[in-house]
């Protein structure tokens, strides 16, 4: 047998490589439960004879349990620690997926939406901490693009499975379904390790080091990951009180909760929730439409390689230009379609493909690179709190574009509906221009020097020698 294979470096790293990737899975419960709501929506609203407003309601309450479940989570994951807060979440998931295929009236489902979303903010805020936590630090960038690459998948799962069912018309089975995925990642949770950092902050040294052990498989390497820990710990976290006595951090936190404000608005989650409605607007069946939805699905889950493939290259602005630029265009185009009217097939399609291209957009800059600067802005002592404050803001934000769009369609027309979040994507092209840092090959304690040096936003990612040159 290979020595290599077999050697303890080599098994500590598979160990670690496998409890990433099981840890990540909840990104993939996080897709799941956002795109599984767009194929139930029609046949739901024809069984209980529901208004659009009601709809809305349905699908946005998720994300308002997911707002909910953040803000507990950053308490929850530092009391009960990471791996619990996960099964918990977990738990809460399959809850969620069981009540909302069994419910008996729309207000029952809104109710089970909500408490899914408790799973999906409890698991959006955990995961990538314990996951910054356990990944060794090589790997780490790329396990954190794994869990976006997650979130795709499980999108495009839900709309697969919603094809599939329907054909039948059952729209419980399609949001009851997703309560298996959820039990086998609940019993896989268990096989996971405290996160060491955690273990440490509760003061459990010879625990975290012996989770260390399994993870890194050599001495030297655990005992100075050891020491890190320790140094780090002894910065303690002093989010609330930073925010309300330090100006360069409440600037750190604006640009997050900016940051995520752009990434929902770039309109992306109306097509997550309403895309076979889009496509019923283009003239499409109902089989044609819930067909489109997977293949925008799998458009976001292939599109997602094009960022990771580039963001350690290009850097974050350039691809934010160029996504911002490519949405804006695509919104633009189906508007534009959608006023003049759309009579031949070759039109149709060509409105599809546009759709589609705004997906490419969105999924090869902000989705992935939103996440990332969010956790790279914040400085050490305020990072929880910052973290915390921009998911909240996700949620809220996505909930708001969740609970508009049908109404906006009613009030505004398909056409300037479209138009209203191209416009808005040409907007956040100047906002990151004017206050988006390029955060590319800096280190992050530079990144808190300079903000808190007082630099402007978008020049806290100058690296040390550019920083000297310009003073
Ligand atoms: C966003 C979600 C969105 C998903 C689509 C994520 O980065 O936060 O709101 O539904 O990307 O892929």
């Amino acid at each position: 047998m290979n020595a290599v294979a077999t050697s303890p470096l080599h098994l500590a790293r598979t160990a670690a490589v496998f409890t990433c990737i099981l840890a990540a899975l909840a990104g993939l419960m996080f897709g799941l439960d956002i795109g599984v709501i767009a194929g139930a929506t029609p046949f739901i609203q024809k069984e209980f004879q529901i208004s659009d407003q009601v709809i809305e309601w349905i699908v946005s309450s998720m994300m308002l349990g997911a707002a909910v479940g953040a803000l507990g989570a950053s308490w929850m994951s530092s009391l009960l620690g990471r791996k619990r807060s996960l099964i918990l979440g977990a738990v809460l998931f399959v809850a969620g997926s069981l009540l909302c295929g069994g419910a008996a009236s729309a207000q029952v489902l809104v109710l089970a939406r909500f408490v899914l979303g408790l799973a999906i903010g409890i698991a959006t805020f955990t995961a990538p901490l314990y996951l910054a936590e356990v990944a060794p630090e090589k790997i780490r960038g790329a396990m954190i693009s794994l869990y976006q690459l997650m979130i795709t998948i499980g999108i495009l799962v839900a709309f697969l499975s919603d094809t599939a069912f329907s054909y039948s018309g059952n729209w419980r089975w399609m949001l009851g379904v997703i309560a298996i995925p959820g039990a086998l990642f609940l019993l896989g949770l268990f096989l996971l390790p405290d996160s060491p950092r955690w273990l440490m902050m509760r003061g459990r040294t010879q625990d975290a080091r012996e989770v260390l052990r399994r993870l890194r498989g050599e001495d030297a390497l655990v005992e100075r990951e050891m020491a890190d820990i320790a140094e780090q710990l002894g910065t303690p976290q002093r989010g609330w009180h930073l925010f309300l006595e330090n100006r360069n951090f409440r600037r750190s936190v604006g640009l997050g909760v900016l940051l995520q404000l752009m990434q929902q608005f770039t309109g992306m989650n109306v097509v997550m929730y309403y895309a076979p409605r889009i496509f019923e607007n283009i003239g499409y069946d109902q089989q044609a439409q819930l067909w489109f939805t997977a293949m925008v699905g799998l458009t976001n889950v292939l599109a997602t390689f094009i960022a990771i493939g580039l963001v350690d290259k290009l850097g974050r602005k350039p691809i934010l230009y160029a996504g911002f630029a490519v949405m804006s265009l695509g919104l633009g185009v189906v508007g534009t379609m959608m006023h003049v009217g759309m009579t031949t097939h070759a039109e149709q399609l060509f409105t599809v493909v546009m759709l589609l291209v705004f997906i490419v957009g969105f999924a090869m800059s902000a989705g992935p690179l939103i996440w990332t600067l969010c956790s790279e802005v914040q400085p050490l002592k305020g990072r929880d709190f910052g973290i915390g404050c921009s998911t909240f803001t996700n949620w809220i934000a996505n909930m708001v574009v969740g609970a508009t769009f049908l109404s906006l369609l009613h009030g505004i027309g398909n056409a300037a509906t479209f138009w209203l979040y191209a416009g808005l994507n040409l907007v956040f092209i100047v906002l990151t221009i004017w206050l988006v840092p390029e955060t590319k090959g800096v280190t992050l304690e530079q990144i808190e020097r300079n903000l808190m040096a007082g630099l402007p936003l978008r020049r806290i990612g100058t690296s040390a020698a550019d920083t000297r040159r310009i003073s």
